[in-house]
């Protein structure tokens, strides 16, 4: 059966082995169309201003694939803190002619697109991943303290995919270990601490929860996991001060 398929495929996505925290969402009053808008609240509470985390949201397309959005800390420049915003697509056939976009996603099909600018850290951003009413996928990120819209990305998905469908899951990765992973690894993870807040769509009478935060994948039980539910939403941290990664 084809759902069959396609969660045991999304599964894996969510079981990739080098994450380390996981945090399933959901959201109440779907219809089987799926939602043409949905909004990912993102605090990145604190990490080091070097690059390596990934603080994502996955959400998934109705009959297909996923995509993501999420930020990454990159260094300062000129003494400004740098934010690195992700939205992709893992869809088979997906295409974009956006300028912040390219082909592939993680070494597989799909498309990718991402956006830096001088974002704060301990700011609140709202990840937004709206259907622009003629076949184009937008994400952007919303500054709440200014209200500016930061444009990430846009791209088309095959007309068999539907909106988006009513649960999937956020996770934090600490990428460099997907390409190599120094011995004892688990002990040289950076510290981090971020808010995962509930989603939010327009969609009328739907209510979105995001879960406790779990730990998975190979450092379970060594990276001093914490997780606690805050005000609109779930907190998580992680790791060690004054590691690399490496
Ligand atoms: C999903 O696939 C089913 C079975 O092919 C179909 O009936 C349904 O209309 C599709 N949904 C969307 C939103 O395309
Ligand atoms: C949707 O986005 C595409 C690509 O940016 C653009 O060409 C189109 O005009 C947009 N449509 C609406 C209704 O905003």
């Amino acid at each position: 059966m084809k759902t069959a398929f396609i969660s045991i495929s999304l599964a894996s996505f969510i079981l990739s082995a080098n994450a380390l925290v996981g945090s399933s969402w959901s959201v109440t009053n779907v219809p089987s169309t799926g939602l043409t808008d949905i909004t990912f609240p993102l605090t990145i509470v604190e990490a080091d201003h070097i690059s390596g985390y990934y603080f994502a949201q996955q959400f998934g397309f109705v009959n297909s694939s996923i995509g993501y959005t999420g930020l990454q800390p990159r260094p300062d420049a000129d003494g400004k803190p740098v934010l690195h915003a992700v939205f992709s697509s893992f869809i088979d056939g997906s295409t974009t002619t956006d300028k912040n976009c390219a082909a592939g996603a993680d070494g597989g099909p799909g498309v990718s697109c991402s956006f830096e600018w001088n974002g704060v850290y301990g700011r609140r951003y709202d990840l937004e991943v709206k259907f622009n009413g003629s076949s184009v996928w937008v994400g952007t990120v919303i500054d709440t303290v200014t209200g500016a819209r930061i444009h990430i990305g846009s791209y088309t998905v095959p007309t068999n995919a539907g909106g988006i469908q009513s649960s999937q899951a956020g996770f934090v990765e600490w990428y460099p270990w997907n390409s190599y992973e120094p011995p004892n690894h688990c002990a040289l993870l950076p510290y981090q601490k971020t808010i995962f807040g509930n989603p939010y769509t327009t969609h009328l009478l739907s209510v979105g929860t995001q879960s406790p935060s779990y730990e998975y994948g190979d450092c379970v039980g060594q990276v001093a996991f914490q997780t606690v539910e805050v005000l609109g939403g779930v907190e998580n941290n992680c790791g060690f001060k004054g590691m690399t990664g490496m």
